[in-house]
């Protein structure tokens, strides 16, 4: 997820629930003029780990800069390229890209088609399950379909119903009838339990969890630990993000929006609240005003 997960993330969540993910995925990385090169996607990327396939996520309207960067996506490592057609923030509508494709579903088919012809790995993409109603659901997953695409990951809410609850998980059905490549069901999965109630309620094979992963990072396999254990695990992802790329202040901010989902989802009792938390000007800091 964009601006609050990174690729010590993923792999320190791979960890915590062994053999219960099979596939991660980066934070979208947006396409423009010139293509990314197979260095920097490379560090999107992050070192690949044992267990999981990964991917990067591209996002952009450019088809030819799109394929380019998606064939350099490949050289850089990636198992798969997943295209974004699902971020409904207002600097991407702005830029016609991500959600905003929804509205053009002939132009997204074009964008996978041109993707899917010149990657040699799997191409795959996220829809939300329309703009500003879901008239075109089936339109839209046929065609990313026919384009090409291996998977189809449905978010089940509409760009402007942006992460409000509930999420239709009918919309996620409605897709798995329409297509027969897999779909992975997406939106609202908050507990472990979701996650197989959202497969049996909806037929999808496999399920993507967004912002629960953040707050529970063991929605997964389902444990519970224990207060101490979700402190230590916080500062082992403190300190894989200073060993790895991120800069201190970088850091710091991911830690506190970290603790702000785990809070806020009553996965965290905080000693003294979250706003003292959140003012902690260092990770030492912050670690203290746990305790
Ligand atoms: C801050 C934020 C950043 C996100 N960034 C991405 C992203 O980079 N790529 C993506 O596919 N989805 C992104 N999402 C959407 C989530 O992956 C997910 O589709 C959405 O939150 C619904 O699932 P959930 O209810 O399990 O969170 C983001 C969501 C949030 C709140």
């Amino acid at each position: 997820m964009e601006g609050i997960t990174d690729r010590s993330f993923r792999k320190l969540v791979v960890e915590t629930n062994p053999s219960f993910i099979g596939a991660v995925c980066t934070e979208f990385v947006r396409i423009t003029q010139p293509p990314l090169s197979v260095e920097k996607l490379k560090l999107e990327l992050g070192e690949k780990f044992e267990g999981p396939v990964h991917g990067i996520q591209l996002m952009g309207n450019n088809s030819q800069m799109l394929a380019e960067s998606a064939r350099n996506a490949a050289e850089a490592g990636a198992d798969f390229v997943d295209l974004n057609f699902g971020c409904p923030a207002p600097r991407v509508l702005q830029h016609c890209a991500g959600s905003a494709l929804l509205d053009d579903p002939p132009g997204m088919e074009k964008i996978i088609s041109a993707v899917v012809q010149s990657c040699p790995v799997p191409v795959t993409a996220k829809i939300r399950a329309g703009g500003d109603d879901d008239s075109n659901l089936e339109d839209i997953a046929q065609r990313v379909e026919q384009a090409g695409a291996t998977a189809l990951c449905v978010h089940g809410r509409l760009r402007k119903e942006k992460y409000t609850d509930p999420c239709a998980w009918n919309r996620i059905q409605r897709a798995v009838e329409a297509v027969t490549i897999p779909v992975i069901g997406n939106g609202g999965v908050d507990t472990h339990a979701d996650i197989e109630r959202m497969r049996s309620e909806t037929g999808c094979p496999a399920v993507m969890i967004g912002r629960a992963a953040l707050s529970n990072p063991w929605i997964f396999s389902g444990e519970n630990p224990k207060r101490e254990t979700r402190i230590e695990w916080l500062k082992s992802y403190a300190n894989r993000m200073e060993e790895g790329s991120a800069n201190p202040t970088q850091a710091l901010g991911r830690l506190k929006q970290a603790v702000k989902y785990m809070a806020n989802a009553r996965q965290l009792v905080l000693a003294n609240g979250l706003a003292f938390s959140l003012r902690s000007p260092t990770k030492e800091a912050l670690f203290e005003s746990l305790s």
